[in-house]
């Protein structure tokens, strides 16, 4: 009775010291203001340990008697901001005084990052009475345990200070940074009780880290001043007026810019030390590409060749203003990233800069890469790296769709149709599992998913997309197929099925229409000139009676596996009804799809899901297919959800592997090569991103790192390489090894790394006209299933092999 009578006393102390968000007492000064909040408290007896939960309403940084705490970056990261907060615990035991009496400092910068930054708004300036996350909050938790076995706690109320102050003046996701090296902390006033989150804390996941292993210095850095050549229609070309040796000081003056490349575009923070005068203002933005020719603005050109081209970031800032303390110091943003290559710097006073540095920011960590494939083909080598950095770029706490302009949103469709790409480079485990809990977070009322999770423009249409919605189901199939772990099915059982609901329930339950997305087929079909993202609405309404056939076999699958047998039963009906329904609208007597919808999007996915009606018209489809690309020179016209499949399609359903090749290796646009030979660093979100004869593409939305496209990979490892997980049975325990080798590109060799060890896969071709020589491994506590060039199939167990052809 009297351990009760503790207990209770206890559970209501912890009641009554329990954390709450708190918020400075004035409102923010100017849009994007950070927040610094403070506590200073005084140990009650030594301590022995001490552990500190954080989180913020905002992109937050902690910090313990004025140490950072934790190497996270971008704490806490985005999620549904209604419905969950990633809490990130600490021990702080190391950071703090311990003895009695000693006094102690807590304190922490909280921006309006994924929070209520321009991101969270519904349209540019407009903050919709329904938008959640209106101003910055800290909340924290602090536990000190004492010598004497018990507990003081430290927890964010009233007692704690705060104010918008200090010299990070305001930042955001989009915005950038404003910092004034000048700014002290000052004014702190007692805090106010912040209760506008209501939803759920959970621990942190998919957390953002610092790539320091990545960092970069500058490839080339040069100073222009004003332009030459310039006319009515063009910006002209930058005049370069000096360009500093490497480790030389880089002085800058007003008027001058400095333009620095990184070589490499990607997520990252721009990082300097500078020395000059207080007082003196650096203006820095970050872009992609370079302005080019000779500045035309009918190529798209926004400036002089040589200087930063801005333009496609639409209306992200994406800069830094920075404002100079006396002396030397140096600065790198901590409540912001950029998708970047290039930064163009100005100053308002005469400046000396001593050292660049671009430090790479991801959800992926090192220690999370798992695979790597090299070929004997530079150009394909080149492509594979563009790909692995879109996704260092873009899973980032979410898996987005770019890290650059005024969107870097989690589209769905663009995570679904790139995660086995990813997942051969990567363990993508916790981080899509995160993902997941966004998209049921999300989940409208009616069950539909959404396009982008987490919803942060708060859109409200209550309608599917087929491809993009359909990821709800999609994602935790793929999971579950790749890591064998049945959970991704069961946490999303009852989403999923309230997904499947919604589908059943409305007669026209898609009704955004994103169709086979940047496709070139649209256009083809409506003799448009590609600049416009409009769709031919038939081959819309094609694609979504395709996805309503392949989420409902999806479901059937993952009910039978996991025995559910009635839910089995309903979708093997709904997809038999789907696939009748389909025949009827879309297809001829002969079983093949009708004329006026054959291309390349539609073929495949009649392949993909066996919609055909009949052998001969599965045959006919297949040379349909191989015409059509045949008579484009070779050339894909494919957009998000045709290209996903593209490849696997011709290897595995038509047999014609060299085809998919020649599509692989063509470099005439559009083909993955054109935009590597012409320098690209990262996949474009794209075909026509930019081209020799037009320059940049449609300004309107036009990122050069989308991973949509780098779905690719997936096809190198799993028949370039031959690496495919078995299909029955998930988690590489057993596994299929079938390589599709091809003269043209010389060699290839790929690892992968799994729970049981690294499978391999190399082959090449001695010399010309030589022969094949293939070595595999297969990881202890594995088997694979082998298939030879001629066909032949066996079973390996453990071991190291090497096959040569006759
Ligand atoms: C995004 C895409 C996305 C698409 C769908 C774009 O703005 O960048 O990747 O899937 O919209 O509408």
């Amino acid at each position: 009775m009297k351990g009760l009578c503790c207990l209770n006393a206890l559970l209501a102390a912890a009641v009554a010291t329990a954390a709450t968000f708190v918020s400075p007492q004035e409102k923010a000064p100017v849009d994007g203001a950070v927040a610094v909040f403070e506590r200073r408290f005084v140990n009650e007896k030594a301590v022995r340990r001490a552990t500190w939960d954080v989180t913020g309403q905002g992109v937050f940084e902690a910090f313990a008697n004025g140490r950072r705490v934790g190497d996270d970056f971008l704490k806490p990261g985005v999620t549904e901001c209604g419905k969950c907060r990633h809490v990130y615990s600490y021990d702080v035991t190391d950071m703090l005084k311990l003895r009695a009496g000693a006094t102690n400092v807590l304190s922490a910068t909280v921006s309006p990052g994924w929070w209520c930054d321009q991101m969270m708004r519904v349209a540019e300036g407009v903050k919709a009475p329904w938008q959640l996350g209106k101003e910055v909050a800290f909340r924290g938790e602090l536990k000190l345990e004492l010598d004497d076995g018990t507990v003081q706690k430290v927890d964010t109320d009233e007692s704690w200070s705060a104010a918008y102050t200090g010299p990070l003046v305001a930042a955001g996701i989009y915005e950038g940074e404003t910092y004034d090296a000048r700014r002290g902390v000052e004014g702190l006033a007692p805090a106010r009780i912040n209760t506008e989150f209501t939803g759920e804390f959970r621990p942190a996941a998919a957390k953002v880290a610092l790539r320091g292993d990545l960092e970069r210095t500058p490839r080339e850095m040069y100073v222009v001043c004003g332009a030459e050549g310039a006319t009515a229609d063009a910006f002209g070309r930058a005049k370069v007026v000096r360009r500093p040796a490497d480790g030389e000081r880089v002085r800058l003056s007003p008027g001058e810019m400095l333009v620095v490349d990184f070589g490499q575009n990607c997520s990252a923070v721009p990082s300097f030390e500078v020395t000059g005068k207080a007082g003196t203002e650096l203006e820095i933005r970050c872009s992609e590409m370079l302005n080019e020719a000779n500045g035309e603005k009918s190529r798209g050109n926004d400036g002089p060749a040589g200087t930063p081209y801005l333009a496609s970031l639409r209306d992200a800032y994406a800069g830094i203003r920075y404002t100079l303390k006396d002396g030397t110091q140096s600065y790198m943003p901590r409540h912001t990233y950029f998708g970047y290559r290039y930064v163009g710097v100005t100053a308002t006073g005469p400046v000396e800069f001593v050292r660049w540095r671009s430090t790479p920011v991801s959800s992926v960590t090192k220690e999370m890469e798992r695979g790597s494939i090299v070929t004997g083909n530079d150009r394909v080598n080149k492509l594979v790296s563009n790909i692995r950095w879109g996704m260092l770029s873009n899973y980032l706490s979410s898996p987005t769709d770019c890290p650059q302009r005024d969107e870097r949103l989690g589209w769905t469709a663009d995570t679904q149709v790139f995660m086995n790409s990813a997942a051969y480079l990567a363990d993508t485990r916790e981080f899509l599992g995160k993902f997941l809990a966004d998209l049921r977070d999300a989940q409208m009322a009616k069950g539909c998913y959404r396009c982008f999770v987490p919803n942060v423009r708060h859109v409200v249409a209550p309608w599917g997309s087929a491809g993009w919605t359909d990821a709800g189901v999609i994602i935790p199939y793929r999971l579950w197929k790749w890591y064998g772990e049945r959970r991704f099915v069961d946490e999303s059982w009852d989403s999923m099925t309230r997904y499947m609901k919604f589908l059943e329930g409305d007669a026209e339950p898609y009704r955004i229409n994103h169709g086979d997305w940047l496709a070139f087929e649209h256009h083809e079909k409506l003799a448009d000139d590609l600049s416009g993202d409009h769709m031919d609405k038939r081959q819309v309404k094609v694609l979504n009676a395709y996805f309503r056939v392949w989420v409902a076999m999806l479901m059937r699958e993952m009910a039978a596996a996991t025995g559910r047998t009635a839910a089995e039963r309903h979708y093997a009906e709904e997809e038999a009804k789907l696939r009748r329904a389909f025949a009827a609208a879309y297809m001829g007597a002969d079983g093949t799809i009708k004329d006026e919808y054959k291309g390349q999007c539609n073929d495949l996915y009649m392949l993909k899901l066996g919609l055909c009606g009949n052998a001969a018209a599965v045959e006919a489809t297949k040379r349909d297919l191989v015409e059509n690309i045949k008579s484009h020179g070779n050339r894909l016209q494919t957009g998000f959800l045709g290209t996903a499949i593209l490849l696997p399609v011709l290897t595995f359903e038509v047999d014609a592997p060299e085809l998919a090749y020649s599509l692989l290796l063509q470099d005439a646009f559009p083909s993955w090569l054109y935009s590597v030979d012409q320098g690209a660093t990262t996949v474009w979100e794209r075909w026509n991103g930019y081209t020799k004869e037009k320059g940049y593409g449609p300004v309107g939305m036009n990122s050069f790192n989308h991973y949509a496209y780098g779905c690719v990979l997936e096809w190198l490892f799993a028949a370039a390489a031959g690496i495919r997980p078995n299909p029955e049975q998930g988690g590489w325990r057993h596994f299929r090894l079938r390589p599709y080798p091809d003269r043209r590109l010389v060699s290839c060799s790929a690892s992968y790394r799994t729970g049981f060890g690294t499978i391999r896969s190399a082959w090449r071709y001695d010399g010309k006209g030589g022969r094949l020589v293939w070595r595999f491994s297969v990881p202890k506590g594995s088997t694979a299933t082998v298939t030879w060039l001629d066909g032949s199939t066996r079973e390996y167990a453990a071991g190291d092999y090497e096959l040569v052809s006759r």
